[in-house]
């Protein structure tokens, strides 16, 4: 719990901490989400120090309620947010609006979420303006100037090589990126290794059953007496370890515990797990994204292989999603 990275702003990341994407946004913004709350209270209770939140979560109010309840001291605790895709125009205000819904004097690390920003009519091209580029030249103003000392590192979510390489021409970042044995982005990493940026891993599980139940994770998790979870989390912290911080979410106790409680896997089984992403079909992102309202190969109004460079599939849900999820939530609150 006490292993640390040092970002390229001399700011120090706790290498595991506690994703609090709950499946689904919370509705108004505004509402205190119990379910948060308890996660983000147990979890600190149990020792994770580092919490990753967004805006886009809308659960921000919950977060900083139980930071407040937690009886830690705010400078015991790394706080990640977000900037959301519409507010790429608006990056302070939208900066102002986190911290008051935190409740929090500062945010330690800053992301703009995804590259995509959305106008009034929807998502915008990635040559209009503002460009991600414009958005993250926006972010550099507020750690270096408007906001400085509020916002202590500031950095990108879901960026590609491509798309990191044009941001680099002019900026150092701190991105993060979904990463689990599915999709264990190891070019990207060994990218951003040699630019001197951490990786933050996002749905280490792969949100979820696939990964847990693969042969491999079968087969390794009788071979330590360890649950599945256990062994994908203990391969995304030992198969880099200069590199990675890792934040997996649970609501469950008892897996959040379990989460903590790492093995020493041996070299072979690492690269077992670095492997697994090479046999047929597996090669694929795991996290809901995908909306059937949009056509095929886009994500959030942006060609998945030409304008976000991700080299891999993303899977529409047959559900349809959290996005299905929250259309009938909206509907039965009337909205
Ligand atoms: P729950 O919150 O009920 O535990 P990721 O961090 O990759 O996004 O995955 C989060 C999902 O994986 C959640 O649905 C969470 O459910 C589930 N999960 C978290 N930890 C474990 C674990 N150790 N074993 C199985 N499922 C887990």
């Amino acid at each position: 719990m006490t292993d640390t990275l040092t970002l390229n702003t001399g700011v120090t990341i706790p290498r595991l901490g506690l994703g609090c994407w709950m499946g689904i946004p919370v509705s108004p913004c505004s509402e205190v989400n119990d379910d948060t709350f308890q996660m983000v209270k147990r979890g600190l209770e149990l020792g994770y120090m580092h919490l990753d939140t967004a805006s886009g979560y809308g659960n921000e109010e919950s977060v900083g309620r139980a930071i407040r309840e937690s009886g830690k001291t705010r400078e015991e605790i790394f706080l990640t947010t977000k900037l959301n895709n519409p507010d790429h125009g608006r990056v302070r205000e939208a900066f102002d609006a986190s911290l008051a819904r935190l409740g929090t004097e500062y945010i330690d690390l800053y992301l703009m979420h995804w590259p995509q920003a959305i106008g009034p009519n929807g998502p915008l091209p990635p040559d209009a303006s503002p460009t991600f580029v414009e958005t993250w030249q926006a972010m550099e103003r507020l750690f270096l100037e408007e906001r400085k000392g509020k916002v202590k590192a500031i950095g990108v979510s879901n960026f590609s090589i491509q798309n990191l390489s044009k941001l680099l021409e002019v900026a150092k970042v701190v991105p993060a990126v979904e990463a689990h044995p599915f999709l264990p982005n190891t070019e990207l990493a060994e990218y951003c290794k040699e630019k001197g940026i951490v990786m933050t891993a996002y749905s280490p599980l792969g949100q979820g059953p696939l990964i847990l139940s693969d042969p491999l994770l079968t087969r390794l998790s009788s071979r330590y007496s360890r649950p599945a979870g256990s062994i994908v989390l203990s391969w995304a912290l030992q198969r880099d370890p200069g590199n990675w911080t890792v934040v997996p979410k649970s609501s469950n106790p008892e897996r959040l515990r379990q989460n903590l409680e790492t093995v020493t896997l041996e070299q072979e089984d690492l690269d077992a797990l670095s492997a697994l992403h090479k046999e047929p079909g597996k090669y694929t992102s795991l996290c809901d994204f995908g909306n059937a309202s949009e056509p095929a190969g886009v994500l959030f109004g942006w060609r998945i292989k030409e304008d976000l460079g991700f080299d891999y599939p993303i899977t529409v849900r047959e559900d349809g999603g959290w996005q299905a999820r929250m259309r009938e939530r909206d509907a039965s609150e009337g909205k």
